[in-house]
């Protein structure tokens, strides 16, 4: 299998050479290309990249924009190799770790990530505070995509992946973190991580800055929208307000006009609301999970309904009791508690998503 290698640089002049002796010394066995993709530079380092291309199997792009994830995408659309990889130019990633990640996808995984975050793994010389943004930062991915917790190091930078699970697909690159679009946008199945160690810059300086951060959080959030979970839960959300709605509107309506007495007439606007969510979670929300019976699928969200309204009551309730929130307070509270019960049942169960059969 072909490796392309792709090493994005802005002022390396001085870690070019080793870097591109030590890649060809670890790949001697392997059938690579390194592109390096350089955004204009003003060190020289496209000048050091020509020098070298006569002895070594590189090639060089010249990019007039600024950003490490763009430069990271051209170099993916140039890559001529099966397997696709992103390394460093500072030398902070060891390229002796290529093979070990080339063996992980041979043997099967879509990703092979070096990881600061398995066992074995670490940083060298980083600032306490760097190491709390770094962590910081893993832990807002794993919070906000939830389909990426299994990854220890979702913000690595040294990776190596199978080309296609990106064919078709659309890479947003903006900031420094493209190992996570790659990763939230191809749904892969298998990832390794191998342990490594983030070592020390030697020479030249680190660009990342304010911008990149901010950029970061832009992209986890463009990202969470676009992952099933959060999408689901903010329709569920607007259902549920629309539920609302007929629920106070029929209580009115029961209530006052028709003269219903107030004990009477929550029960059909109640159960009104629930079927008009129903409804809507049906053919908006879930459309895309309505397997067998409708009367089925209905009579398992009437019945977590009516536990998410018992639980609304109950942590109500035990709120106004133990403690002295105001009521109006508490019942808002009891609503967000029975609202995530009601999405979570109507996620796992009511519209229970098939698993995708292997023989498939
Ligand atoms: N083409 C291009 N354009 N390359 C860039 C740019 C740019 O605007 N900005 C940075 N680079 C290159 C650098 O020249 C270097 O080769 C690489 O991207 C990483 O930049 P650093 O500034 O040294 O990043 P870092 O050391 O703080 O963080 C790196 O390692 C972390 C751990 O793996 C990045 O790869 C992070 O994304 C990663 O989390
Ligand atoms: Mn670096």
């Amino acid at each position: 299998m072909q490796l392309s290698l792709i090493v994005p640089t802005y002022n390396e002049k001085e870690n070019i050479l080793p870097l591109v002796e030590r890649v060809h010394h670890s790949l001697s066995s392997i059938d690579y290309e390194l592109i390096i993709v350089d955004d204009g530079s003003p060190d020289g380092t496209a000048e050091e990249v020509k020098r070298l291309s006569s002895t070594y199997p590189l090639r060089l792009i010249e990019r007039k924009e600024r950003g490490l994830a763009s430069a990271v995408v051209r170099g993916f659309e140039e890559a001529q190799g099966e397997a696709l990889g992103v390394i460093d130019a500072d030398l902070q990633h060891p390229p002796e770790m290529i093979p070990q990640l080339l063996a992980e996808i041979d043997k099967g995984a879509d990703v092979a990530i070096a990881s600061r975050y398995v066992a074995g793994g670490g940083v060298e010389d980083w600032a306490a505070s760097r190491k709390i943004i770094s962590k910081g930062a893993t832990l807002i991915a794993h919070l906000s995509l939830p389909s990426l917790r299994k990854v220890k190091d979702p913000l690595s930078g040294f990776f190596l992946f199978r080309k296609k699970i990106v064919e078709g697909i659309n890479l947003e690159p903006r900031g420094y973190k493209i190992l996570l679009e790659v990763l939230a946008r191809s749904k892969v199945q298998g990832v390794a991580e191998v342990p490594y160690t983030f070592t020390k810059r030697e020479r030249g300086k680190s660009k990342i800055s304010l911008k990149e951060e901010i950029d970061y959080l832009r992209q986890v959030v463009a990202l969470a929208l676009s992952e099933d979970l959060w999408r689901k839960a903010i329709k569920f959300g607007l259902v549920g307000i629309s539920g609302i709605g007929v629920n106070e509107g029929l209580l009115f309506l029961l209530t006052d006009t028709v003269g219903l007495s107030e004990y009477i007439s929550p029960i059909p606007s109640i159960e009104a609301s629930i079927i008009t969510n129903f409804m809507l979670n049906d053919l908006w929300t879930f459309s895309d999970r309505r397997e067998g019976s409708w009367l089925r699928r209905l009579a398992k969200f009437n019945l977590t309904m009516a536990a998410g309204a018992g639980i609304t009551y109950g942590v109500y309730s035990l709120i106004i009791s133990l403690t002295s929130i105001p009521y109006l307070i508490a019942m808002l509270l009891g609503i967000v508690v029975g609202f995530v019960w009601n999405f979570t049942l109507s996620f796992i169960w009511t519209w229970r998503k098939r698993p995708i059969r292997k023989d498939a």
